[in-house]
């Protein structure tokens, strides 16, 4: 097992960025940058031992500063929508930076996806770690709170790609971390994901309007194309889904235990993915936006569905959902939060 740095660039304003590189003891590779705490790149072997970079994304800094719709990233301060950006808590009305239409998406202009996170390597038993720090000042597009925020990427020496997340805060916030990798088991920029084939353990999912804002319902799965309680090839209904799959399915858990959220699986190559979560729900999205004016690692171009997320979180827009479960940080409490990626073949 081994961890390297090296640079990955400055930003325009010359603020240094650096990547890790994390190996484990059976050759799955992720790197690392402190740019947005992003997975630059996963190489995973198939069922014959060659690996493939399973994340889409860029080969250089220059690249994500371009264009990257989120491309493998920490996402926050909440991830996903909240309806116009606008939400009363303790009393106080508060507007958040609106970037998606008239709603504020995955932490606004400046989201936790465009800082530069302080980032420290780790070396432990059977595992290697880079943890990432990040301070979002109080007012930071909207949000009321310093936010001392903390995420650990691990791989470990059993093929698992872990994430646990830790937030503490000084005044009463929304905080909903997550990771915005788009996978693709084939390996990056091959086809898309429509051949894929995916369970997600849940009976039911948040319907949403136009926005992509939930209605609010919570509905069952049963009998729609939204029912991947049992391993379902993607492109077999999707066509019945208005604009592709952009859903927060919620999960069968307690939020108490880590349960098996998803698993993802590529007939071609074997390669298989679990999700494992604390959380509450998990978001497939489709890749829906890709539409081929991105080139990115090795000339590949990214056509429409060719990566899919699986974004363990909170739902969107809870702060304005009461009957969600809830998404404040006080003072006096801890945010955390674990997702682990495990990886084999089939
Ligand atoms: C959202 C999509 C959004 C995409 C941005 C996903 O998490 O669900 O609606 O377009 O992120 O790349």
């Amino acid at each position: 097992m081994e961890v390297q740095k090296k640079s990955f660039g400055q930003l325009p304003d010359s603020q240094e960025v650096g990547i890790y590189t994390l190996t484990n003891a059976n050759a799955l590779k992720a790197r690392l940058m402190t740019y947005g705490a992003t997975l630059v790149s996963l190489e995973v072997p198939d069922r014959n031992g060659n690996l493939a970079d399973i994340t889409l994304g860029h080969d250089s800094l220059d690249g994500y500063l371009r264009a990257s719709p989120y491309f493998g990233c920490t996402v926050g301060l909440y991830g996903n929508r909240i309806a116009k950006g606008r939400f009363t808590l303790n009393g106080t009305e508060y507007q958040l930076a609106i970037n998606d239409g008239e709603n504020h998406l995955h932490g606004g202009i400046k989201g936790f996806d465009k800082v530069i996170w302080k980032a420290e390597p780790v070396l432990e038993e059977g595992e290697v770690s880079v943890k990432f720090k990040y301070l979002s000042k109080d007012g930071e597009e909207g949000y009321p709170g310093n936010l001392n925020c903390m995420v650990i990427y691990t791989l470990t020496n059993k093929n698992e790609l872990k994430i646990s997340y830790e937030a503490t805060t000084d005044k009463a916030t929304p905080v909903n971390l997550t990771h915005h990798s788009y996978f693709n088991l084939a390996g990056q920029g091959e086809d898309d994901i429509l051949g894929h084939e995916l369970m997600l353990n849940a009976d039911h999912y948040i319907p949403v309007d136009e926005g992509l804002i939930p209605t609010g319902e919570i509905r069952s799965v049963k009998g729609t194309p939204w029912d991947f309680t049992r391993l379902k090839t993607i492109g077999v209904e999707i066509a019945e889904v208005k604009g592709g799959y952009d859903h927060n399915f919620v999960l069968n858990g307690n939020e108490q235990e880590l349960i098996l959220a998803a698993r993802l699986h590529h007939p071609g190559s074997g390669r298989t993915m679990e999700i494992f979560t604390k959380e509450p729900g998990i978001q497939f999205y489709s890749g829906n936006f890709l539409d081929g004016s991105i080139t990115g690692k090795s000339g590949k171009v990214y056509r429409k569905h060719y990566g899919l997320c699986l974004e363990t979180q909170h739902f969107p827009d809870s702060p304005n959902k009461p009957n969600f479960p809830s998404t404040i940080l006080n003072p006096d409490e801890t945010y955390k939060s674990l997702t682990v990626h495990k990886f084999y073949t089939e």
